[in-house]
């Protein structure tokens, strides 16, 4: 099994780094692109496994893609997809499969769409109810809550959907579905989401309205895309703010990282737990903003999350852990039950880890508590797969008193592939990576 092992005590995090293409970005890049007339460039997409799965399903869909950077998708328009003449497989990728059912959701004829271990356990019925809501042919196993998922698209109409969660893939899905819709389509979020897709869709001459939390779709023909720029992934940044953050004279800085707002709610808890984090040359590229960001080691004090900026962090939860276990008292996270259905369940899983690690933690139904010491020890442990978790606690072990090792590390490759390769350029001798 794939793993590292790292040696704790790093410090001087210095310098300056970029991080790969934006996951969500670059997977809504490539639906759009293969929906819209004529070609679409998309330069700095992330070529991740996650992504990869996205581009194959599109290609097995009828789309040429031609590789490479920037990446040329020969779009079709609305109505060029073709039937697949396989099951198309997402791997670990929500977004994959979510965003593509809403696609599928509105194709007259039959896909069936899968995943991994960890994908087909993830609840499906939080995109198959509306979409059947829309007039789409939709099953699954577990009473249509899991996948595999079989979808015979067809006629649909325009749906105003009240979604139980926020979550940009449900969000995107319906919007997506929306595009081959008769009439308007709403959805209106108990939270708002990220809103790549708004943006893309506006960008592609689409129609969309917000009000708040609501956002509605209002059909406008054919897709116009050329060229897409991709910024630096917040998420991917946000493992190497925290690394700055509690490595002892740091300064570091990560250039041309998006800071959509609705990404970015980790800057802010950041910066109230007392974190040096400064935004600079904040500049506009394709209706998304990006900037530079600094990051100085920094003295952290807990802190209390929960509510709506829970959406606007959601992913970036392990890296917080991480930094909240080095603060200064206690850290209390709340109304993050979603983390229970990510790639792994993130509350027992970051609770397990900051335990073995010597930190002590209390798991509550929709989050957890943990109480900062400022000391980490060395611990083995195993991400069982979940990207992000084996980033965070490779960033834990960098700062931990004695050696860390992280098994079962190549589902980094899902959406940061240079991950490692970035750390041993910042610490040479620090990480290792056996096979
Ligand atoms: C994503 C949305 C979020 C996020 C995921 C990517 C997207 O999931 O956790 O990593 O690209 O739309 P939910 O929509 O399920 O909250």
């Amino acid at each position: 099994m794939e793993h590292l092992k790292i040696r704790g005590g790093a410090r001087g995090l210095q310098g300056k780094i970029t991080v790969p293409g934006d996951k969500s970005i670059s997977h809504r890049a490539i639906i759009l692109g293969a929906l819209a007339d004529g070609v679409t460039e998309i330069s700095g997409y992330l070529r991740s496994e996650d992504c990869q799965r996205t581009l194959e399903a599109v290609r097995a869909l009828g789309i040429d893609v031609e590789g490479g950077d920037p990446l040329r998708i020969h779009g079709k328009g609305l109505h060029g997809l073709r039937e697949a003449g396989d099951i198309l497989d997402c791997g670990n990728s929500g977004t994959t499969i979510r965003l593509l059912a809403g696609v599928l959701a509105g194709q007259p004829f039959l896909s069936i769409l899968t995943g991994d271990a960890s994908l087909r356990r993830r609840p499906m019925d939080r995109v198959v109810i509306p979409l059947k809501q829309m007039g789409a042919e939709m099953w699954g196993r577990a009473w249509d809550t899991l996948p595999p998922l079989v979808v015979r698209g067809g006629r649909l109409r325009g749906l105003r959907y009240h979604s139980p969660v926020a979550s940009a893939q449900v969000k995107s899905a319906i919007l997506l579905a929306g595009l081959f819709a008769e009439g308007r389509t709403t959805v209106i979020e108990p939270a708002r989401s990220r809103d790549h897709t708004e943006r893309l869709l506006k960008a592609c001459g689409q129609v969309l309205e917000t009000d708040g939390r609501e956002v509605t779709l209002v059909p406008a023909g054919a897709l116009r895309t050329n060229r897409i720029s991709v910024s630096g992934d917040f998420s991917s940044a946000a493992f190497f703010l925290v690394a700055g953050l509690i490595l002892p004279d740091s300064d570091l800085t990560i250039e041309g990282v998006g800071v959509n707002p609705t990404r970015t709610g980790l800057l802010d808890v950041l910066q109230a737990m007392g974190g040096v984090v400064e935004v600079q040359q904040e500049e506009e590229s394709g209706g998304e903003p990006r900037a530079r960001l600094r990051v100085r080691t920094s003295c952290l004090k807990g802190v209390s999350i929960g509510g709506d900026l829970i959406p606007r962090l959601i992913d970036e939860i392990p890296a917080l852990a991480v930094a909240a276990a080095c603060a200064e008292g206690k850290t209390i996270i709340q109304d993050a039950a979603e983390l229970r259905v990510k790639e792994s369940d993130r509350i027992r899983a970051i609770a397990t880890a900051l335990n073995q690690m010597g930190v002590r933690t209390e798991e509550l139904e929709d989050g957890l508590i943990i109480h900062g010491c400022g000391s980490l020890r060395g611990a083995s442990y195993e991400s069982r797969g979940d990207h992000r978790m084996a980033m965070a606690f490779t960033v834990a072990g960098l700062r931990a008193d004695n050696e860390t090792t992280v098994l079962d590390t190549a589902c980094i490759q899902t959406s940061f592939p240079g991950f490692v390769q970035t750390l041993q350029d910042l610490f040479p001798g620090s990480v290792e990576q056996k096979v």
